[in-house]
């Protein structure tokens, strides 16, 4: 699928729903669950290489863990979900012709068909611009960004008229740029609702409320494989739980043997 094929969805009022993936087992289980897109999001730091921040990844740890995500897949090329793939953390802060060159790399080195970038900020609207220019499909992501949580924590964005007037902004400016689409995280139910209803590309939330043009969720939180739970996503097993209890019981049942 091609991200334009995503903004079709919109225009059909089909729902989106997107997972993350970060190896080849996530892939497989994503693919298979016919997930319409599929994000290596810098989130990995966090659910797979325990970092405390999505900060620590590299330009190179994107590309080997994308690589390991399309590794997984069993379906026909064509039936695959999307791949959209996170710019990690100071890949497009550095000016446009460095983050054509990352994006670039991504691109070329992986099966990612779109990349993701967080904020509007006038220095990251020109990057967008230039690499949509350039041929590269971008998906926004406004809200909770969680690069800036230097500055401004991991908490609820959207809370006031100021921040509620700034995403509605920002998220108009991301369309006329020409993001396919955009991702909201993190922010009050009525805000997102809004911006999708004057928006003409799918909007797709992660702790935004059910009216979105879609859901997407970082499948490790989903399955329950975290000790830190995001307070917006409700695991649907507790997958860290019972694997721990079965393994356990696996090793004790081997000591009997
Ligand atoms: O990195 C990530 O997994 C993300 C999602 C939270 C949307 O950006």
């Amino acid at each position: 699928m091609l991200p334009s094929e995503l903004v079709k969805y919109k225009e059909d009022s089909r729902k989106i729903v997107a997972l993350t993936a970060w190896d080849s087992i996530s892939g497989s289980l994503a693919e298979q669950s016919d997930a319409d897109l599929i994000l290596v999001g810098d989130s990995l730091a966090m659910v797979c290489l325990g970092y405390k921040s999505t900060l620590p990844i590299t330009l190179d740890n994107i590309i080997y863990h994308t690589n390991a995500v399309s590794r997984g897949f069993n379906k026909k090329i064509d039936e695959q979900p999307l791949i959209v793939c996170d710019m990690p953390f100071l890949t497009y802060q550095c000016g446009e012709n460095k983050a054509v060159e990352y994006a670039g790399k991504i691109i070329q080195n992986t099966y990612a068909k779109a990349v993701k970038i967080e904020g509007a900020e006038p220095e990251i609207q020109s990057v967008i611009s230039r690499l949509i220019r350039m041929g590269i499909p971008v998906m926004g992501h406004l809200g909770l960004t969680p690069q800036s949580y230097l500055n401004l924590g991991l908490k609820k964005q959207g809370q006031n008229l100021e921040s509620q007037e700034k995403i509605k902004r920002e998220a108009s400016i991301l369309e006329k740029l020409g993001c396919f689409s955009i991702v909201l995280e993190h922010i009050p139910e009525f805000l997102a609702k809004e911006i999708k209803e004057n928006l003409k590309i799918p909007i797709i939330g992660i702790g935004a409320g059910d009216h979105c043009d879609g859901q997407i969720r970082v499948t490790a939180d989903l399955l329950g494989l975290n000790e830190d739970q995001p307070p917006f996503c409700k695991p649907i097993i507790e997958g860290k739980k019972l694997f721990k209890k079965s393994l356990k019981e696996w090793v004790a049942s081997e000591r009997l043997k």
